[in-house]
């Protein structure tokens, strides 16, 4: 390189670490060995919402839920009798805490600093993992989700199929030691109709797996089959407004919307209150969207990653279903409210078809 091409561009050594400490996406402290903060770098004002001078020279511990305060200050004193870099509370959750008091989930990396005069420092490096905490928790809900959906399977493997084999096993048994002509025929009716009852029983359980009408009669159809179903045996009425999108959808996105419909129609039907919802289906903006609507209680929206107890899945599989294929599952409700489902899934551009009204 010439001589001279970088003069007047290079850094100084300091603006060049300065640089490097302000870029870092991890929000950084150095910290002396009393827990003051001596330096922090954009990252932490944004993280925490305090400004640059109200941190620098407050105590660590500004930064720390005031429940876990106590012993913070003792690991605290604990590093600095034996500093050495390393992960801070290696399998211990850590929050920190904003300005604003609201908390969140942390890691947290620890490095010795010896500076050129005085006491040891600390350099902490923080990030928040609130976004990965929760597609943790999300995906623990999935798992739970399919291991109900397995369950649920082997039920109905076990109490219907199974127990139609087993009679027909009996039947046959009996059938081969008759004697008599008459009879034997008649055992040969039974372990026919026997034989179609299970028949009947497989077809079931594959129509809870992939939906038969929904390639027979594509979207509309199956919603407005599904719809009459409830109508008839729930007692529960579906006003449907469905345009057919059926050009715009691949097998993958069909199925998505019909298993959201399904869910948050089961939902309305189950938890509202009332005995009626809507559903519209349409297209447009590259995008075909379903709503799904009662007038119902409503209920308090949680984050469906903070959910407890793995026995209610269906909101987040509908979300993880629409995730799965770039869609987003939106929902409006408060108590008293109603409920307002609306899921958006991305098409495929074609431009939609005349509407064909549900039931
Ligand atoms: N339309 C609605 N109206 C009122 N409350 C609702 C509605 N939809 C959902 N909820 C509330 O949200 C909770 C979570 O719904 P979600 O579908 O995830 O689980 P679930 O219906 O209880 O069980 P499942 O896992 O069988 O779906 C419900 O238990 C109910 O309290
Ligand atoms: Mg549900």
């Amino acid at each position: 390189m010439p001589p001279g091409l970088l003069e007047g561009r290079l850094l100084s050594h300091d603006d060049h670490y300065r640089a490097v400490f302000e870029a870092s996406p991890d929000a950084t402290l150095i910290v002396d060995s009393e827990g003051l903060i001596l330096d922090v770098n954009e990252q932490a004002v944004r993280m925490f919402g305090w400004s640059r001078e109200a941190l620098t020279g407050a105590l660590v511990e500004r930064l720390v839920p005031s429940h876990k305060r106590g012993a913070h200050l003792e690991h605290r004193m604990n590093y600095v009798r034996q500093p050495r870099s390393r992960p801070m509370g290696a399998g211990l959750e850590l929050y920190a805490v904003r300005r604003d008091g609201t908390e969140f989930p942390v890691e947290i990396s620890l490095s010795p600093r010896t500076p050129p005069r005085g006491a040891g420092q600390v350099i902490c490096a923080i990030r928040d993992i609130s976004a990965w905490e929760r597609m943790r928790k999300r995906s623990g809900l999935m798992v739970a989700a399919m291991e109900q959906e397995r369950k649920r399977l082997s039920l109905e493997l076990h109490d219907e199929v199974l127990q139609c084999l087993v009679s027909l096993k009996v039947r046959v048994r009996l059938m081969r030691d008759e004697t008599d002509d008459g009879r034997r025929a008649r055992e040969g009716e039974q372990i026919s109709r026997e034989i179609l009852d299970t028949f009947n029983a497989v077809k079931r359980l594959i129509r809870g797996l992939r939906p038969p009408e929904l390639e027979r009669q594509g979207l509309a159809g199956a919603l407005r089959e599904h719809f009459h179903l409830l109508r008839e045996s729930g007692g529960f009425q579906v006003d449907g407004e469905v345009d057919d999108v059926d050009d715009e959808l691949d097998e993958v996105t069909a199925l998505t919307l019909y298993r959201v419909i399904q869910e948050a129609v089961a939902n309305a039907a189950r938890h509202s209150g009332e005995r009626s919802a809507t559903v519209r289906v349409a297209s447009g903006g590259g995008c075909v969207v379903a709503e799904i609507r009662d007038r119902g209680r409503g209920f308090e929206l949680r984050d469906p990653g903070s959910a407890e107890p793995y026995d209610h899945v269906g909101i987040t599989g509908m979300t993880e279903r629409a995730a799965m294929v770039g869609g987003d599952v939106t929902i409006e409700t408060a108590p008293g409210r109603g409920t307002l489902v609306r899921l958006t899934i991305p098409a495929g551009g074609v431009p939609a078809m005349p509407g064909v009204r549900g039931p």
